[in-house]
Parts: structure tokens; sequence; C-alpha cells
């Protein structure tokens, strides 16, 4: 491992959940002494097992955006900050903007809000001429009734503008689903745990039926790099839940090189100047790319660990170091050597939790890590989302064809008890 850094403050915003810790690690392993903004109740309900990786806390009230960049700006004169990195979704646009305050290297301005609510981003990628999934209608959820969407031509996506890990996600085959679907997607009003209030627009969108894809990326003064394409599995059915991902996906180099491309454009288009982001993408009928979103923040789900798995490379690393200071001028993203994958085990019904039974070997690949993360006696339901997931298994192998087919072995003999 090399280190180059100094020992500065680096402002991690938020950094709960699987990214934030994977962020923090980048922070430690850069040399960096991290500075994390946080809430009182995520510290105490989200970031004590971390404890180790955090070298002092600032408590702000991020339901107040204005306030919350304002705190974090004054803060920023007293710990002389020399790069601001984030991994909670909703808060990328304060990132952004305490980045800029601050003379840091973020991403630009003028779209802070489109990276984080998905119509202003379609919106955004449709006047760049950057294919996006069509948009039918926009509902506002207060004054909806039925017949307004009689004439749409199904299946549709029902999604709201503003929240995260599929909830309020919905694929919808016939009209009079759609009541439903659009009470699932305005269900939240505001994001948790931070209580930041959501525009509560729904979104009806054409839905894709191709392939899902992710890009990983980071920019550094206007340039794009990427370490691939990461080919997501979600559930069948009416929810759209990620229940696993290959990197790098096995494709071929055009189709590659072609979701690269409009990853590339797509991050441009939302000023992603600097920083890292994750990209998703799905194949329309015809099997061309189209852009579902894009976050100026690390990928979820253990995607960072994929891909450093398969290259060497750590994306957050590289992350930091670009956030503290750029990239050198010859910097190139490490090729894959091998592949990596994960599946997420989701119960397939309501049930109580009692364990789960993973392979002990595969003949595709090999098994590095697996994770139990429900505890045994507690009631589980059946996946919808990314939240319901009772456990994982991550595994590495020659290439992508071989990952997926690990997988496949993984599906066909891990056991998950339930009563
Ligand atoms: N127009 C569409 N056509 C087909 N599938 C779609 C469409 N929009 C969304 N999806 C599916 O639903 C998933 C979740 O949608 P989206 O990414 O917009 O919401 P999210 O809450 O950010 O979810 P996540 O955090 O899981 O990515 C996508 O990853 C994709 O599988
Ligand atoms: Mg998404």
């Amino acid at each position: 491992m090399t280190v180059e850094s100094s020992g500065g403050n680096v402002l991690v915003v938020e950094p709960m959940g699987a990214s934030g810790e994977v962020l923090l690690q980048s922070v430690r392993r850069r040399g960096f002494r991290s500075v994390v903004a946080t809430t009182p109740e995520v510290h105490r309900d989200s970031l004590l097992a971390v404890a180790d990786l955090i070298d002092e806390t600032i408590y702000v009230d991020f339901s107040d955006g204005d306030q919350a960049v304002n705190a974090l700006v004054l803060a920023g004169r007293h710990y002389g900050f020399c790069g601001v990195v984030v991994s909670w979704e909703f808060l990328t646009d304060v990132a952004a903007r305490v980045a800029a305050a601050l003379g840091l290297r973020g991403p630009d301005l003028e779209h802070a809000h489109a990276r984080r609510n998905k119509l202003e981003m379609s919106a955004t990628w449709k006047v760049a001429g950057l294919p996006v999934p069509e948009l039918l209608a926009v509902v506002d959820p207060v004054t909806f009734h039925e017949g307004a969407l009689r004439c749409l031509t199904y299946p549709v996506v029902v999604k709201p503008a503003e929240n995260s890990a599929s909830f309020g996600v919905t694929v919808v085959d016939r009209a009079d689903g759609m009541a439903d679907a659009v009470k699932e997607a305005s269900a939240w009003t505001h994001e948790f745990p931070h209580g930041i209030p959501f525009d509560r627009s729904v979104l009806v969108q054409d839905y894709l039926l191709g392939q899902e894809f992710s890009v990983e990326g980071v920019s550094d003064g206007g340039r794009f790099f990427t370490w691939g394409v990461t080919m997501k599995n979600t559930t069948e059915g009416a929810a759209c839940a990620e229940t696993g991902h290959v990197f790098p996906a096995p494709i071929s180099p055009d189709l590659a090189a072609g979701i690269i491309e409009l990853a590339s454009e797509g991050t441009a288009a939302l000023g992603i100047t600097d920083g890292i982001s994750h990209t998703e993408i799905k194949l329309d009928a015809n099997g061309e790319p189209r852009l579902i979103e894009t976050g100026p923040r690390p990928a979820g789900d253990l995607i960072p660990q994929l891909v450093r798995l398969a290259t060497g490379e750590s994306p957050t690393d590289v992350y930091v170091r670009q956030a503290t200071g750029g990239l050198p001028a010859g910097f190139v993203p490490r090729r894959a050597r091998r592949a990596a994958a994960i599946r997420f085990i989701m119960p397939p019904r309501t049930g109580v939790f009692n364990a789960i039974t993973f392979p002990e070997r595969l003949a595709a690949g090999e098994i590095v890590e697996t994770r139990v993360t429900a505890e045994p006696g507690t009631g589980v339901v059946a996946g919808s989302t990314n939240v319901e997931r009772v456990g994982w298994i991550m595994v590495k192998a020659r290439d992508g064809e071989s990952a997926a087919a690990a997988l496949c072995e993984v599906d066909s003999e891990t056991r998950l008890s339930l009563t």
C-alpha cells in the first residue's frame, strides 16, 4: 500500500451504510483523518461499528440543506478540510455546495439537485439528447385519479422522484394496478433518517425490458475514468430489488463500450466534473442502452469491493485521492484481472428467520466471504426492496461468465431456513 498523503482532515458527509464504511476505510488507508458529519441518532444507531475509523464527529441537522451547508462551511474554516467526500445519496448536493464554498474539488453546482431528483435528472438528460426511458406522465399523488392514466401502454414503471433502494418502485402491467403503485411511490414524504423533505412527484415511465448494468466511474477536472461495467440481477415481477452483481459484466466489448460511453455522457450532462459516480443503465427492447440514474457517490451493495477484488484497485481510494488533490495526468484505472460477484439472499415469503446455509465450495468460482445480516428469531417479509435482505455471499472467479455461473450454483445450493 502506498500512502502519499499528509494526514489532513477530510470531511466525510454521512458515512452510514456499507458504502460509508468502505469510504471511511479509504480515508484511513490514504492516510487522512476523517471528520464525519452526521446526526446524534445516526451516530448512535449506525456508526458505532465503524467508530475506529472516525477521528472527529460533527453533528448537523440535515433536514435543512442551507443550514447544513453553512454549518459545514464554518467547520471547514476550523478544520481546514483538504477534501469533501460523500456516500449518502440524499446529501450529495450538500457535499457539492460545501466543497464549492471551500474551494475544494467537487461536481458543478448547477445540476446538484438534478443529481438526486429522478424527474429533473431525466429531463436534463433529455435536453442533452441522451437516451432515457420515455416519461409517460408525472403524477401529483394528492390529486391523482385512476381515470387520468387510462390510455397508457403497459407495462410501465411507477416510481418516486426522490427515494432510493427501490422504495416505491413498481412495474405495473395493467391500469387497475396504478392506484396502488402511485400510493406506494408517494408513501414517504421525508427521507429517513435525516428528515429531508421529498419532492412528492411520481414518475410513470416506459418499462425497459432489457438487462441492467451499472458503470463505476470517477471524474477529475471533467475527465471521466471507469473501471468497467457491472451486471445487475434484480427480482422478477412488480418489484425491482437488486439481488446480485457481477463485475466485470460478461458482455461483448462493443456493448461494454456503448454502455461506458453513455455513462460518460450522462455524468457530464449532470455536471459530475469531479468525484465518484455510479450510473445505472438498462437496455431497451432493441438492446440499446438507456440511462436510469446516476449518483455522484460510491455504488452501494459492496460493488466497490467487487471492483477491488477484480482489479486490485479500490474505487473509493481513488475517490479520496481525487477529492483531496486530483489524479495524476497519466491516471488510468486498473483493468480487471479476474471477476467478482455478490448474491444477496432475500426471503421468498413472510416468516421468522432462522439461518442461511451457504454452499461450502463452488465449481465455477471461489467463495470470498459470506455474511448473515438478519438476527435469528426476527420476522422477515418477502423482498421487494433492498432492505429485506437477510445475508450475502461474495465470490471471485476467472472471468465474468464463471462468476455468473458461480452465482447460479449459489442460487441452487443455498438453503434459507424460515418458520
Ligand atoms: N423505466 C424503467 N424500466 C425498467 N426498469 C426500471 C425503470 N426504472 C427503474 N427500473 C428498475 O427499478 C430499479 C430501481 O429504480 P431506480 O434506480 O430508479 O430507483 P432507486 O430507488 O434508486 O433504486 P436503487 O437504489 O435500487 O437503484 C432499477 O434499478 C431498475 O431495475
Ligand atoms: Mg437506482
